[in-house]
């Protein structure tokens, strides 16, 4: 039986992901700055899974909270075998383009909180010596484009950092697991446009949870992501830097 934390839990692939666990019979903390709705969520999927799951406060840049609340989920769960990071902000990037500010806290939402908070849950499964971590990345990480360079930016970062945790905690027996996601219908893109390319939450969650029962290290979620991003990454930067998208 497992004990996740999820952190972002009010996140809709994050809530699809949260059943998928719940409905193998995993134990669940939740932790979402909106507590109402985490506690919403929770009740909901302790009647629709019959599982254990509780809920609680996180704010991502609380940084000095990130080790309490690993302590926290932990005494409530029992013990603790697995985190999901899956809090995120895409903010508008026309503003970040052009206010520092702005730029600074969506690096800080998207990549400086994931840092500290993932340094503190690998210090905490290592000393356990198990568990598991998965990291919501982005295709958005894997070339910077005109259009989302700072969240891009962040999440590319963020892949590079859960690669060298990877390595860190290897002969740790803890295992880490980077999704890349393709575009998904959330609150997120909400109106940015309907894309035939975009999946729905449940699943991006059923691909999420099939890559972490296979083990594997990196997946692009859906799989058709990686040649296209593949293909995407050799168009020579003197092209693509004209790309307006
Ligand atoms: N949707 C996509 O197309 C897509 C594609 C690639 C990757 N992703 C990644 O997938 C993950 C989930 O995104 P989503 O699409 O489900 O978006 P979402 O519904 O907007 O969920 C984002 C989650 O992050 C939380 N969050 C944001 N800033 C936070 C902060 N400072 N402290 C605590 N929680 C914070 C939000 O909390 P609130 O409910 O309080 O706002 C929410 O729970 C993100 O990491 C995102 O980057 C999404």
């Amino acid at each position: 039986m497992n004990r996740v934390l999820f952190l972002g839990a009010t996140s809709s692939i994050a809530r699809a992901l949260a059943f998928c666990f719940a409905r193998d019979g995993a134990r669940l903390y939740l932790a979402a700055r909106d507590v109402g709705e985490a506690a919403r969520i929770a009740a909901d999927l302790s009647v629709r899974a019959g599982a254990y799951v509780c809920s609680g406060a996180f704010e991502a840049t609380d940084y000095e909270r990130h080790a309490e609340l690993i302590g926290r989920a932990a005494a409530e769960l029992g013990g603790l075998d697995g985190v999901a990071l899956c809090f995120g902000t895409l903010g508008d990037h026309s503003h970040a383009a052009r206010d520092a500010d702005c730029a600074r806290g969506l690096v800080a939402e998207n990549f400086t909180a994931a840092v500290s908070f993932l340094t503190e849950a690998a210090n905490y499964m290592a000393a356990q010596r198990s568990g598991f971590i998965i990291v919501l990345g982005s295709v958005a990480g894997d070339r910077g484009r005109a259009g989302n360079y700072v969240y891009g930016c962040a999440k590319g970062a963020l892949a590079l950092f859960a690669q060298g945790l990877r390595a860190h905690l290897a002969r740790s027996g803890v295992y880490v697991l980077t999704v890349k996601l393709g575009l998904v219908d959330t609150r997120m893109t909400y109106g940015r446009g309907r894309s035939l390319l975009a999946m729905s939450p449940p699943t991006a969650a059923r691909g999420i949870y099939a890559a972490w029962r296979r083990r594997a290290q990196v997946a692009y979620v859906p799989a058709f992501w990686r040649p296209v991003m593949a293909a995407v990454r050799i168009i020579p930067e003197r092209i693509f830097k004209y790309a307006r998208f």
